[in-house]
């Protein structure tokens, strides 16, 4: 897989999303956290159809950190419940768009249940091309950096280019790098999402908690997006005279 470059002005070709701030838009209605969370899944479910429409390739959502085990037990069954449900239910209209959705994080402790709808919606899906949707469950960024770098010194060959090598032993491997990462809810923190991914992204920190965001709002994050001059690290046009956005080594 290249190194990516998407220039300045194109569409993103991978957004990240931080869907924060669940639990305090449903306090501030004196609703349940888990109320909190299904209200998210509406707005994740009108998230993706934008990114869909929008001609977004990829799309990744954190819908359950390695830290979120630090949750009450009632919470963190809410949320597996409101998982296996949601995949059942958006399943068909994924596959009617020809989204193929995926899954990264450490599975391995999650309900049977839970997994096997996953694994299901993994097949079912596989093959799609429209979009990519990758939902990270009991995901940290440590956490796949740390999976890569075992698996590389146990299989990697060092290559030509090993940054490009050691990204093909990360959980996204064959997705471009994320563009565009935005989180909601008001906190401006990575909080150890897609840290090797997201390294170049452009970090888009909205103030409305996830169940507030709507198309309007997206659709203004594209247009931010799109005004950004991205440099990768080189100096901008006006300073050179030459095109910025083409890769280094072109
Ligand atoms: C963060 O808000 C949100 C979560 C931990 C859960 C996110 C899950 C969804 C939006 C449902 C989507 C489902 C699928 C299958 C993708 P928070 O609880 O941390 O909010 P707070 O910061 O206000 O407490």
């Amino acid at each position: 897989m290249p190194v990516t470059r998407t220039p300045t002005g194109a569409l993103p070709a991978h957004v990240a999303i931080i869907m924060d701030g669940n639990g305090r838009w449903a306090e501030a209605r004196g609703l349940s956290r888990s109320e909190g969370h299904r209200a998210g899944l509406e707005a994740t479910r009108q998230a993706v159809r934008f990114f869909a429409e929008q001609g977004v390739r990829a799309l990744t959502l954190f819908a359950f950190s390695s830290e979120n085990w630090g949750r009450p037990q009632e919470e963190i069954d809410a949320l597996f419940d409101l998982f296996v449900s949601a995949i059942e239910a958006e399943l068909p209209e994924l596959v009617e768009r020809g989204i193929a959705l995926t899954f990264i994080g450490d599975r391995a402790s999650f309900p049977t249940a839970l997994q096997a709808r996953m694994s299901e919606a993994e097949q079912a899906s596989a093959g799609n091309e429209q979009m990519r949707l990758v939902v990270a469950l009991g995901y940290g960024g440590r956490w796949d950096i740390l999976q890569a770098a075992r698996r590389w010194a146990a299989e990697g060959d060092e290559g030509r280019d090993s940054e490009v090598e050691f990204a093909s032993y990360l959980s996204t491997a064959g997705m471009p790098d994320v563009d565009l990462l935005i989180r909601t809810g008001g906190e401006r923190r990575i909080s150890n999402f897609l840290l090797w991914q997201a390294a170049y992204a452009e970090l888009l920190f909205l103030e409305a908690f996830w169940p507030e965001v709507t198309a309007t709002e997206l659709e203004q994050g594209l247009a931010w997006y799109t005004s950004r001059q991205r440099r990768f690290g080189r100096l901008s046009t006006a300073s050179t005279g030459t095109a910025n956005n083409e890769a280094p080594h072109a």
